[in-house]
């Protein structure tokens, strides 16, 4: 039988190890392999081995010239209240004419939350357990019917969840929304390799791929036809956030109008630092180009830094990962000649031995590479970012414990439904931080945020008195 030529190629590109087993496999094992051959960018994968691989690949961060990235102060702190108000009044028109689609990356192993399944079918809220997908369902819902048009609801899974997400929202009957407004496509993948760029083999017959990181989405958005089927129903603005963080306003008319305004092609929203070391993306300015800088790399002398003026951190503002996207401009990044870079990620990766045995690690055998959404911002015009209250806009699900974990995300849902009520007259005993002694709960098609609340809870003729198991539908 002739050698098909794609194991030609990787011969050729010194990667023919990946078909070491070929013969011993049956032939759908053959075709198997092959199309999973068939994803890799050979090209790409040589280019990191000798750029991000290679001996004196430094850390490669380039700190001259760098400064704080300019941002827009909420009204309560000094921001123009006017600017916000006519940004508000921009992105509900953006809404009305239908130009917003929401995105959600839902592509992570979640591995530090240990949950078996999907991110987003994992329960978070205090009483009926909703699931992640659920809230952001019943959010976009809600301002789909709020502004009069349906709003499009963009889903990256990857290769693992994908069928499971499905699955999920088939058997949920989509929380109410049109099967035709929920998309889902899957992520990228790379090999991993060796710390020498020799692709890694998972078994005989299969290689050890896994998801390009969230930065993969602006690609996947494009091959997967979802960027085509955003322009014919016309919309070109995109909400991206991540599938863990249930309080996020994935539909926000202020933050919509902010990039429209400016002519944005990325913008983001920032959260003050709650300290010094705290351990979020850091937005920067370097040679008039936004950028963000990770807590692991930016150095301590500059994450500490005051500002000699008001005594406040200099670099103050964090990312906490919700931006929006000009659709055009993720067509740019997934086809021009500006692209993500990958990172590189040092882990453990199950293989086989040269026999084809099983070798499961103990210590980091390979490098995965990843590519992440914010550094898309330098390539982005006119970039915008607003500043949000933390309160309002995040408490993600990361870890079983401790921080970020569903415990802390419960209770700051309970501090955001106890301060809704409290602003619209209602009487809710709360601790010093904002918490009410007992659970209650706020659905998002009652209301998904201030304003939406205060509508409905105006509305009700008679109010109910807040105490223990209070659930707001
Ligand atoms: P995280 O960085 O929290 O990673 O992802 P994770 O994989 O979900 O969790 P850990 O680190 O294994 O515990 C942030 C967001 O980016 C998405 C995740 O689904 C989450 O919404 N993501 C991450 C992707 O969509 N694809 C990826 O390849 C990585």
């Amino acid at each position: 039988m002739a050698t098909p030529s794609l194991i030609q190629e990787f011969e050729r590109a010194g990667q023919g190890h990946v078909f070491a087993f070929y013969n011993d496999l049956s032939a759908q094992e053959q075709q198997a392999l092959l199309a999973e051959a068939a994803e890799i960018d050979l090209a790409e994968v040589d280019h990191l081995t000798r750029t991000l691989l290679s001996k004196d690949a430094g850390s490669g961060l380039d700190l001259s010239g760098l400064s704080p990235a300019p941002y827009e102060l909420r009204p309560e702190n000094g921001g123009d209240a006017e600017a916000w108000a006519a940004a508000k009044a921009t992105g509900e028109a953006a809404l009305r004419a239908g130009r917003v689609a929401a995105f959600t990356v839902a592509g992570g192993q979640g591995t530090r939350l240990g949950y078996d399944g999907p991110k987003g079918t994992y329960p978070v809220t205090p009483i009926k357990q909703k699931t992640l997908f659920h809230v952001f369902a019943e959010k976009v819902r809600a301002a789909g019917t709020r502004y009069g048009k349906p709003i499009h609801w963009f889903i990256m899974t990857s290769h693992v969840n994908h069928g499971p997400t499905e699955a999920f929202f088939k058997a949920n009957a989509y929380f109410g929304l049109a099967e035709t407004q929920v998309h889902f496509f899957r992520q990228g993948r790379m090999p991993a390799v060796t710390p020498e760029g020799k692709i890694l083999l998972e078994t005989k017959g299969t290689i050890a791929m896994s998801a390009d990181g969230h930065g993969g989405s602006l690609r996947a958005l494009d091959r997967s036809g979802a960027l085509d089927l955003m322009e014919k129903q016309g919309i070109d603005i995109l909400s991206y956030f991540q599938v863990d963080n249930p309080l996020v306003r994935g539909i926000d008319p202020a933050f919509i109008g902010w990039h429209v305004l400016r002519g944005s092609e990325m913008s983001s929203k920032m959260v003050a630092k709650a300290y010094a070391g705290e351990k979020v993306g850091h937005f920067c300015s370097q040679h008039g180009k936004n950028i963000v800088i990770e807590y692991s790399d930016l150095p301590k002398s500059f994450q500490e830094e005051i500002e000699p003026t008001t005594g406040a951190l200099r670099y103050i503002a964090g990312s906490i990962a919700i931006h929006i996207l000009d659709t055009k401009f993720i067509r740019r990044m997934a086809r021009g000649s500006d692209s993500l870079p990958f990172h590189r990620a040092d882990k453990k990766i199950p293989t086989i031995d040269a026999a084809g045995n099983p070798v499961k690690p103990d210590k980091a055998n390979g490098v995965k590479f990843e590519m992440f959404v914010f550094d898309a911002l330098p390539f982005a015009a006119k970039p915008v970012v607003i500043e949000t209250p933390r309160a309002d806009d995040f408490s993600p699900v990361k870890n079983a414990e401790g921080l970020d974990s569903p415990k802390t995300c419960v209770d700051d849902q309970l501090r955001q439904f106890a301060r809704w009520l409290k602003a619209n007259g209602a009487v809710v005993p709360t601790d010093a931080t904002g918490l009410p002694p007992f659970p209650i709960e706020v659905s998002p098609l009652f209301g998904y945020d201030e304003d939406s609340f205060a509508n409905a809870w105006n509305k009700l003729v008679t109010k109910p008195a807040v105490a223990a198991g209070l659930y707001l539908e």
